[in-house]
Parts: structure tokens; C-alpha cells; sequence
């Protein structure tokens, strides 16, 4: 399950203020449980089921089974809500199917030289993953592998080891009718950073070996809280109550800081969810990731003891899983170290987390969002969970949480310049 400790916040925001706050503003946790004709073109990930329904994902396994016995190497082509959800997962989870290589997320030729690298030698299949397919990266990428793959198997069998993700009736599904590649349906109503729960991720994941029933489990059983729970026992309104709260008193910045690099896709995840959702209209929380405990060497000091404009969400597992016990053996070499003989890394670095909080709490707003354990459930709750947290927060804040116009000035520009 996932718990939201307050308590080293509670000096920053006072518990009785939060539940006031709530209390005042139950009306838009119920607008936001209910879901708001407003926004029902995006609000298709609220019910988990909508787009993530046993049919679907027996369709999902068998597609991904299916693919999986014809390549050890699946690209993924998709850039910011078409690919940091299914990233998470494979980061956080080190899935055993088969290999995911990212494109799609990168104009760099370097980079891009350095994918096709990766598919020396191996079996491949590329899913492009686009909902608008007007956006340059995954375009161009997936013009590039396309070439690759026909280069390399011949149009027909290329044609086998294509699938596309994109909304009906859309040019890539014109192009996928034209040219026989296989058709996955993008959610029509889920914007890109909202479709972890989706077809867009659930095949990627599926194809990596996740377990994506177990993960919509989770998911499942989150919505179930947090669209029931009232105000004054729903830690996702909560949290996105004391942000707004804290918003009010001039912080600007939230660090969400975690001590498993395991996390560095997801923070990827929830940076862009709240970015995109919140950043507009002159508003909204500037979200920043710290990986501990390196940023302690870089980052920490700021934290500790720069402007007062940053309130900081930890992620933090609770319970060790497979590969998380490492002891330090002792040495008779005099390294300095002598007080870690037999600790095991698990402990330190608990070690260096909860010191950590303890010391930033004294000067600034800490929240914990604690998980019991690192699993596909897990990261179905946490999805669920972050993305009402996002819509409950946009709400209170007074801006769109589905939209993202400050995007288009660069894109214009760009596109000149490119002769579009
Ligand atoms: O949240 C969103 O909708 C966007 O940030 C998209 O995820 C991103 O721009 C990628 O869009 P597309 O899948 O159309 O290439």
C-alpha cells in the first residue's frame, strides 16, 4: 500500500490548518472523484477500467507474446507521456523479457547513431508510439528505423516488425493501413502524460515481462480509495492540499528526492505530469528530482540551506525485495571505514535517507510517500495515485490540468526554421 507521512511537514503546515484546508475545499476533491464534463475528453484514465479492461489487457499479453517470439529487442519510439511510463517501469522493476531500446526522444545524431549500435545482432520489432504524429522526435525517429528495418528484413518483413500506437483516424494509422503495420489504439481520451495505464505503456511493459495485470491491480485498488475516500482521509487530496497550501505561502519549487536510482524514469514521469499540468498561466510548482544520495554531494546544500522557495516529497520503499541486501564484508586494509564492517547496504543507505529528512525538515516542508515494497502493484498505485494527486492539485491551483499550451511558441519557431 502507499501512506503519505506528513509528519516532518507538520511544523511548515500545521496539521489542523490541513485539515481545514481540506475541509473547505472537499466541493473540488468531489468534482475531481465524480470526474468533470469540463474535461471528459481527458479524463479516460480516471476509471482504470476504461482503457485498461481484462479484454484489453488479454489483447495486450497476447500481442506482446507474440512479439516477444520474434525479436529479443523492442524499440520503443515515443517521446514524454509516449514513453516515460513504460521507462519507469522497466527502470524501477528490471523486468526479464525481452530488451527495451528507446528512440523517439532525441533529435541528437550522436545518440541516435548509438541506438542503431544497439540493434546490431539482435532480433528486432519498433512500436512508434504518437498520438498527434506531428512531433519532430518520434517522427523523424521512426522514419530512420522504418528505413533500418526494411534495409535490413526486406519491406515485407519489415512490415511484420512494425507496430504503431496512435489515435484513430489519424495519418499514422492511415500510414499503418497503407503499409500493413500492425494498429494499436491510443486512448482518444487521455492526454499523452496520463496514459501510464494505457495501451501506449501496457504493451511496452508487457513486451519487457512485466507483469501488467498485477500493475492494473494496483491501480485498481487506488482508484477505488481515492475516488470514495472523503476529504479528510484521502492522502492524495491531501498532498495536493498541502501543495497548494504552501503555494499560497510563496514556495515555488518540489523536490521529489528518492534514494533508489531505480526511480530516475519515474521521476522523469512526474516531473513532466506536473510541469505540463500545472505550469500555466503565469502559476504553478516548478517540479525538480533529486537521486540520492548523489545530489546530497551537489544539490544537498542548496536544500539545506539556500532560498526558502523549495518544499521536498521523498519516495521511500519500506521493504527490501530481491537484490536489495548487499553487506560490507570487513578488510584488514586501514581504510577508515572500520564502522561499516558487516552493515549491509540497505541499512546505510536507510541510513543516509532518514538523516537526511531529519536535517531538511528543520528547514523546510518534507513529505514521505512511503511504499511497502517495489513491485508491479506498486507502480499501478503510484501512477494512479500521482495523477489524481495532479488533477486535485491543477483544481485547487485555478488552472487546466489536461492541457499544455506553453508548449507551441518553441514548436513554431522550430518548425519555420525547418521549412514545415
Ligand atoms: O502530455 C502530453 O500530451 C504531451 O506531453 C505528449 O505526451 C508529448 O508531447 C508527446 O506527444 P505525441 O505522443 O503526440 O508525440
Amino acid at each position: 500500500m502507499l501512506k503519505l507521512n506528513r509528519s516532518f511537514a507538520s511544523s511548515f503546515v500545521a496539521e489542523d490548518e490541513l485539515v481545514s484546508y481540506m475541509d473547505e475545499h472537499a466541493d473540488v476533491l468531489a468534482r475531481c472523484q465524480a470526474g468533470e464534463d469540463r474535461y471528459a475528453d481527458s479524463l479516460g484514465w480516471l476509471s482504470v477500467d476504461e482503457w485498461a479492461s481484462d479484454t484489453i489487457l488479454d489483447r495486450t499479453c497476447a500481442l506482446a507474446e507474440q512479439i516477444r517470439s520474434m525479436a529479443d529487442t523492442f524499440v520503443v519510439i515515443g517521446v514524454g507521456g509516449s514513453n516515460n511510463g513504460s521507462r519507469s517501469v522497466q527502470a524501477a522493476l528490471a523486468p526479464e523479457g525481452a530488451r527495451l531500446v528507446w528512440a523517439g526522444n532525441t533529435l541528437s545524431a550522436w545518440e541516435l547513431n548509438r541506438v542503431l549500435d544497439e540493434l546490431e545482432g539482435h532480433d528486432v520489432v519498433i512500436d512508434c508510439i504518437a498520438k498527434n504524429f506531428e512531433t519532430l522526435e518520434p517522427g523523424s525517429s521512426f522514419r530512420l528505423l522504418r528505413q533500418y528495418l526494411v534495409e535490413r528484413y526486406g519491406r515485407e518483413e519489415a512490415a511484420r516488425r512494425i507496430v504503431c500506437t496512435g489515435t484513430i483516424g489519424s495519418p499514422l494509422e492511415d500510414l499503418c493501413r497503407a503499409e500493413g503495420y500492425t494498429f494499436v489504439p491510443f486512448a482518444t481520451n487521455v492526454g499523452g502524460r496520463y496514459t501510464a495505464l494505457t495501451e501506449v505503456h501496457l504493451l511496452p511493459m508487457a513486451v519487457a515481462g512485466v507483469d501488467i495485470r498485477a500493475l492494473v491491480a494496483g491501480a485498481r485498488t487506488m482508484e477505488r480509495l481515492l475516488r470514495t475516500a472523503p476529504a479528510g482521509e484521502n492522502s492524495a487530496f491531501a498532498y495536493a492540499s498541502a501543495r497548494n497550501m504552501l503555494w499560497d505561502r510563496g514556495y515555488r519549487v518540489e523536490l521529489l528526492s528518492f534514494f533508489e536510482p531505480r526511480f530516475r524514469w519515474f521521476s522523469k514521469w512526474w516531473e513532466q505530469l506536473f510541469a505540463e499540468s500545472e505550469g500555466k498561466d503565469g502559476r504553478g510548482i516548478f517540479p525538480a528530482a533529486a537521486e540520492c544520495s548523489e545530489e546530497l554531494h551537489s544539490l544537498g546544500q542548496f536544500v539545506q540551506d539556500g532560498t526558502h522557495i523549495l518544499f521536498e516529497t521523498f519516495l521511500d520503499v519500506l521493504e527490501p525485495g530481491a537484490g536489495d541486501s548487499l553487506v560490507l564484508g570487513g578488510t584488514d586494509v586501514a581504510d577508515a571505514f572500520g564502522y561499516l564492517d558487516g552493515k549491509d547496504f540497505w541499512d546505510i543507505n536507510k541510513a543516509s535517507f532518514t538523516a537526511t529528512r531529519e536535517a531538511h525538515a528543520g528547514m523546510l516542508p518534507c513529505f514521505t510517500l512511503e511504499l511497502d515494497c517495489l513491485d508491479e502493484e506498486h507502480m499501478g498505485m503510484l501512477f494512479y495515485w500521482f495523477a489524481f494527486a495532479c488533477y486535485a492539485s491543477g483544481e485547487l491551483l485555478g488552472v487546466n490540468p489536461f492541457d499544455q499550451p506553453g508548449v507551441e511558441a518553441y514548436k513554431r519557431l522550430m518548425f519555420d526554421a525547418l521549412g514545415k
